[in-house]
């Protein structure tokens, strides 16, 4: 195992003889809630592991990941900003990754390295259990970049009847468009992209059941609506869903504004966590895992 001083030593599975080691990779990472979630799972369902976390260095990402494995480590969930690195590192990816278009979830099997993406699911997860109805839907998702990419495929599987992409670059969202073209069509969903200032057209725009902000507009305290767009696409029974968590972004704030329900992102984060937790342990530990009261631990 190296010793650089990237690394978290907490991590190094060398030093966890006989336990199974994870990790969540990032930079920065110090933050991170993944460990705390997983210990909630592993307790839960019993079992002896251990999860910690890494922080390569920007570039760093694969001799990182490698050396891990090399050690011994048996998973990782991979968060900003190395999920593409992610994504070229595994030797075998799931459907869903590769539509994705990135990983954030990495394990060995035999001799390779697996990656999968669990983060649309996670999002479409934490909806349903918020009660949000999917099937026949107006959906409208905001931003054009991984985060966005990452739920397209699991968001159509659900049968929306139409998903709009809004995003400030016309042509992100256009790209987004044609890669999933076939994908809706074989799902009878209405998908196009519109610019940002699009959305202040009342003419044309009807307002959403369901908003999901997928931009990073919220890391600079800005919403991706301004507000013209925002009196057009929100009514009282939308419902609008920020990707991000922690705070109740300007997004949020002009939903409850105009009386929509709104969420952060906190339980997407809880759910995607689960699929993981589920891929590494075996499946048959989903009744014994309870995400839903992991969450309701971490808001309280
Ligand atoms: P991620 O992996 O988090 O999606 P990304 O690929 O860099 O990160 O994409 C960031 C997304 O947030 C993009 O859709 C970006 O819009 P552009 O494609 O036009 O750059 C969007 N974004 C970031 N800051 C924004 C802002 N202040 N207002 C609106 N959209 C913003």
């Amino acid at each position: 195992m190296t010793s650089s001083a990237s690394m978290d030593l907490h991590t190094d599975p060398s030093l966890f003889r006989g336990l199974d080691v994870y990790a969540v990779v990032g930079n920065p990472i110090a933050h991170s809630k993944s460990p705390l979630i997983h210990a909630k799972f592993a307790e839960q369902s019993n079992q002896a592991m251990h999860y910690g976390h890494l922080q390569p260095d920007l570039g760093g990402f694969a001799k990182a990941a490698q050396d891990f494995f090399a050690a011994g480590g048996k998973g990782m969930n991979v968060t900003v900003p190395f999920k593409l690195d992610a994504q070229a590192l595994a030797q075998v990816l799931t459907p869903r990754a590769k539509l994705a278009g990135a990983v954030n979830t990495l394990w060995i099997e035999g001799q390779q390295i697996f990656g999968d993406n669990t983060d649309g699911a996670g999002l479409v997860r934490d909806l349903l259990a918020q009660g949000i109805t999917l099937r026949g839907a107006r959906i409208l998702l905001l931003g054009a970049g991984g985060a966005a990419r990452g739920v397209l495929s699991p968001l159509l599987d659900q049968l929306p009847k139409n998903l709009v992409i809004a995003n400030r670059s016309a042509a992100k969202a256009g790209e987004l468009v044609s890669i999933f073209a076939n994908l809706a069509k074989e799902k009878n969903t209405t998908l196009e992209s519109v610019t940002l200032e699009g959305l202040e057209d009342s003419k044309n725009t009807a307002p959403f059941d369901l908003v999901i902000n997928a931009t990073a507009a919220g890391l600079d305290n800005q919403s991706p609506l301004s507000h013209a767009a925002a009196a057009n696409v929100f009514v009282p029974s939308s419902f609008a869903y920020e990707m991000l968590y922690g705070k109740t972004s300007r997004f949020m704030q002009q939903a409850l504004q105009r009386g929509a329900r709104v969420s952060d992102g906190l339980g997407m984060l809880v759910e995607q966590a689960a699929d993981a937790f589920l891929i590494w342990r075996g499946n048959e530990l989903a009744s014994s895992i309870d995400p839903r009261a992991v969450l309701a631990q971490l808001r309280s």
